[in-house]
C-alpha cells in the first residue's frame, strides 16, 4: 500500500490545484477522480445518450474504458484509448458528470482503478468519496471546502483566463445544483468522513491552503 492522501470536497473548493501542487512537492501520484467521470460523462455527451436515463447510462457504460497516463506528472485521461484530458473541462460534460455519478454501475466502474492506483502508488487522490467509500483507510483525509460565492468567482476566472465567455451568477446557479446532487445521491455522497480534517480555503491563498495541508502530510508520514 502507497501513502494515501484522500482530498474530498465540492466543485470548485480547489482540490486539484492544490492537489496537483502537493504533489508534486511530495512527489506523489496525483489522481483525480473527478476527471474520471468527466470522461464517461463525456462518452455519453458523444453517443447521444441521456443522462437522466439511468437504464441507458448503465448500459453504455459498458463499452466505456478509462485509462490514465502521466507526462511529466501531469494526469492525462484516455476514454477508449483517445486522450479527452482537453474536451472534459467544459460546463456541459461537467453538468453530465455530476448527473451520471449518482449511478452505481458508473461508480463502479471507477472503484478498482481508483483502488489500485492507490495500492500501486503513493497518492494524493481528490473526489467526493475518496476518504469515505474508496480509501476508507487512506493516512491523511481532508475535506476542502469553501463558500459557494468563492467558489463560484474562482470558476468565472478559470474560465475568463481560457477566453471562455460565461456569466458569474449562471456559474453560482449551477455550482449549487452540483452541490446538491453531489451531497443528497443515495450512492457515495459527497460529505466529510468523521476522520477528515476540515480546510475551509474561503480566506486563504494557495500557498496557504497548500502550506496547510502539506504540513498535515509531514506530520502522519
Ligand atoms: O471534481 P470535478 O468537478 O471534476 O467532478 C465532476 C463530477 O464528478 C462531480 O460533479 C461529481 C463527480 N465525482 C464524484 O461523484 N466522485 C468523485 N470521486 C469525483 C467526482
Amino acid at each position: 500500500m502507497g501513502f494515501n492522501v484522500a482530498i474530498d470536497g465540492p466543485a470548485g473548493a480547489g482540490k486539484s490545484t492544490i492537489a496537483k501542487r502537493l504533489a508534486k512537492e511530495l512527489g506523489f501520484v496525483y489522481v483525480d477522480t473527478g476527471a474520471m467521470y468527466r470522461a464517461i460523462g463525456l462518452y455519453m455527451l458523444k453517443n447521444s445518450v441521456d443522462g437522466s436515463d439511468e437504464a441507458a447510462v448503465s448500459e453504455a457504460v459498458k463499452n466505456v474504458e478509462v485509462t490514465l497516463s502521466y507526462d511529466d506528472g501531469v494526469q492525462c485521461v484516455y476514454l477508449n484509448g483517445e486522450d479527452v484530458s482537453g474536451m472534459i473541462r467544459t460546463e456541459e460534460v461537467s453538468a453530465l458528470a455530476s448527473q451520471i455519478s449518482a449511478y452505481q454501475a458508473v461508480r463502479e466502474k471507477l472503484l478498482d482503478l481508483q483502488r489500485t492506483m492507490a495500492k500501486n502508488n503513493d497518492v494524493l487522490m481528490d473526489g467526493r468519496d475518496i476518504g469515505t467509500t474508496i480509501l476508507p483507510n487512506a493516512d491523511v483525509k481532508i475535506y476542502l471546502t469553501a463558500s459557494v460565492e468563492t467558489r463560484a468567482k474562482r470558476r468565472y476566472d478559470e474560465y475568463i483566463a481560457k477566453g471562455q465567455t460565461c456569466d458569474l451568477a449562471e456559474i453560482e446557479e449551477d455550482i449549487k445544483t452540483r452541490d446538491h446532487n453531489d451531497m443528497t445521491r443515495k450512492i457515495s455522497p459527497l460529505k466529510k468522513a468523521d476522520d477528515a480534517i476540515e480546510v475551509d480555503s474561503s480566506n486563504m491563498n494557495i500557498d496557504e491552503v497548500v502550506e496547510t495541508i502539506k504540513n498535515i502530510c509531514k506530520e502522519k508520514m
